[in-house]
C-alpha cells in the first residue's frame, strides 16, 4: 500500500496489524479458560484502549458487558503528570461484578493503580487488569497486569489506539514516532 502522511512520521514499526491481530487472538483464548464462568464486565480506558477493547472482547467469546471509563492523561507531552483524575465515569453499580480493565498502555502505573483501588472501593468482586502494552522500565507504582499483548522498550508508541497529541490513533500498526515530529 502507499505510504500515507501518517506513515511518514513513523520511525520504525514495532507491531504490524497482523502481529497484533495474532497476538489478541491468543490472548482471547486464554482470557476464555479464565473468564467464562464470570461473566465479567470489560471496562475500557478511553480513549487509547478503544481499539484493543473492540477486538479482544471479539476475540473472548465469553459472555459480558462493556462499560468505558476516561481518565485525563498526557495532554500534550510524552511524560505523565502523575495526577489521575477521572473524566468519564461508568454508567452502572460494579458491585460484586468481576472488572477486566482494558488498558492500552501500562508505563508508570499511575493510571491502572488509582483505577484499581477506585473500582475495589466500588465494590468489585475482583479486578483483572489487561494491557496490550507493557512498558516496565518506567514503572514508578506497584501494579501487575494480569495479561499483557506485548513488553515495548521505553520509546514512544503510536498507533492501534495511541496517540500524540490525539493524532495517529488509527494507524493499523504500531510504531515509534520519529523524533523531529514532537520536537518541531
Ligand atoms: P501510566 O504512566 O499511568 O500511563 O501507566 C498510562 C497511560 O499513559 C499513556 N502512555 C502512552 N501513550 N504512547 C502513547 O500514545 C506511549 O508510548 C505511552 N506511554 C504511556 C497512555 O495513554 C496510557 O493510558
Ligand atoms: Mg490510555
Amino acid at each position: 500500500m502507499e505510504k500515507s502522511m501518517m506513515d511518514q512520521d513513523i520511525l520504525k514499526v514495532l507491531y504490524t496489524e497482523e502481529e497484533i491481530a495474532q497476538r489478541i487472538r491468543e490472548m482471547g483464548r486464554q482470557m476464555y479458560e479464565d473468564l467464562k464462568d464470570k461473566e465479567p464486565l470489560f471496562v475500557s480506558v478511553l480513549r487509547g484502549a478503544f481499539i484493543f477493547m473492540a477486538d479482544i472482547v471479539r476475540a473472548c467469546q465469553v459472555r459480558c458487558d462493556v462499560e468505558f471509563i476516561a481518565v485525563s492523561s498526557y495532554g500534550n507531552a510524552t511524560s505523565t503528570s502523575g495526577a489521575v483524575q477521572i473524566t468519564h465515569d461508568i454508567q452502572q453499580d460494579i458491585s460484586g461484578r468481576h472488572l477486566v480493565v482494558i488498558e492500552d498502555i501500562l508505563d508508570s502505573g499511575n493510571t491502572l493503580h488509582f483505577l484499581k483501588q477506585y473500582f475495589l472501593t466500588k465494590g468489585a468482586a475482583s479486578v483483572t487488569i489487561c494491557t496490550l502494552l507493557d512498558k516496565p522500565s518506567r514503572r514508578t507504582k506497584a501494579i501487575h497486569a494480569d495479561y499483557v499483548g506485548f513488553e515495548v522498550p521505553d520509546e514512544f508508541v503510536v498507533g492501534y489506539g495511541l496517540d500524540y497529541a490525539q493524532k495517529y490513533r488509527n494507524l493499523p500498526y504500531i510504531g515509534v514516532l520519529k523524533p523531529e515530529v514532537y520536537t518541531k
